[in-house]
């Protein structure tokens, strides 16, 4: 699926209370890419996510996803926050559970899906835990599950790993490039860390500017699967300073 999956046509986006946070913004994300958002705080990435995920309509362009547009679609869009946002007196099952419960399936016909989904998290035997017996790179891990469950085509991640210690942080990187890689799924993830947009990503956008703008579109040609090791080579210091400058 390598046609403009998401594609984002000259968007601009005024709150209720006449804040205009983007302004013409324009992108395409091909299907199975994935996209790095890069920028300073506040200057409308979490928007640019709800955007795409249809939860806002545009004050002005089109958001279109595989050509319908978002906020109409059945393309199901999975979304990942910095906070877990897990129930604590639902079990980590209970908790997957949640999104295909709200569609009236039951979790006898769904119990095999899940623990399949929690094997590829890796979260195999942790089907009946409560959140509080987890660490938060397994919290977040069970987050992924959850915004998977529904097998959506579109995978939006915002600051994901930002609350995580630095080695759970580049172990939780790692782990989702292996499950994008097993799955027909396309990824944009926000992220406040060069390096891990880097490392991660084919191409990461630079939004800058208030009204925020894409003012820098910078492809990652580094060889996949990517290692930790190529956060040591020039070629990656070159994509890290190029993006650093990008960002005003
Ligand atoms: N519902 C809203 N109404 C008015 N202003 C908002 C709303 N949501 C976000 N903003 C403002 O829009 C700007 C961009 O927010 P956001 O998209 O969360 O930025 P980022 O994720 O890049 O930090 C911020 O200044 C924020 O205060
Ligand atoms: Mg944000």
């Amino acid at each position: 699926m390598k046609h403009s999956f998401v594609a984002l046509k000259n968007i601009s986006h005024i709150f209720s209370n006449g804040f205009q946070v983007v302004a013409d913004v324009s992108l395409t994300i091909s299907g199975g890419e994935f996209v790095a958002l890069v920028g300073r705080s506040g200057v409308g990435k979490s928007t640019l996510l709800r955007l795409m995920a249809g939860l806002f309509v545009p004050t002005q362009g089109e958001v279109m996803l595989d050509n319908q547009p978002a906020h109409h679609t059945q393309e199901p869009v999975g979304l990942v926050f910095q906070k877990d946002n897990l129930l604590p007196w639902r079990t980590v099952q209970g908790n997957v559970h949640l999104p295909l419960e709200i569609q009236g399936q039951s979790q006898k016909s769904t119990h095999q899906r899940i623990i399949t989904l929690l094997d590829l998290v890796g979260l195999a035997g942790y089907a009946h835990h409560y959140p509080a017996q987890l660490s938060g790179g397994m919290a977040q891990r069970v987050a992924l599950a959850r915004a998977l469950v529904h097998e959506p085509s579109l995978l939006l991640l915002d600051e994901p790993f930002g609350a995580l210690d630095a080695l759970t942080r580049e172990k939780m990187g790692q782990e989702l490039l292996r499950i994008w890689q097993l799955l027909p799924v396309t990824v944009c993830m926000v992220t406040h860390s060069i390096p891990e947009a880097v490392l991660l990503a084919d191409r990461v956008l630079v939004l800058n500017g208030q009204p925020g703008t894409i003012t820098a579109d910078i492809s990652i040609d580094l060889p996949r699967p990517r290692t930790l090791e190529m956060e040591g080579t020039s070629e990656f210091y070159g994509y890290a300073a190029a993006i650093r400058a990008a960002i005003e």
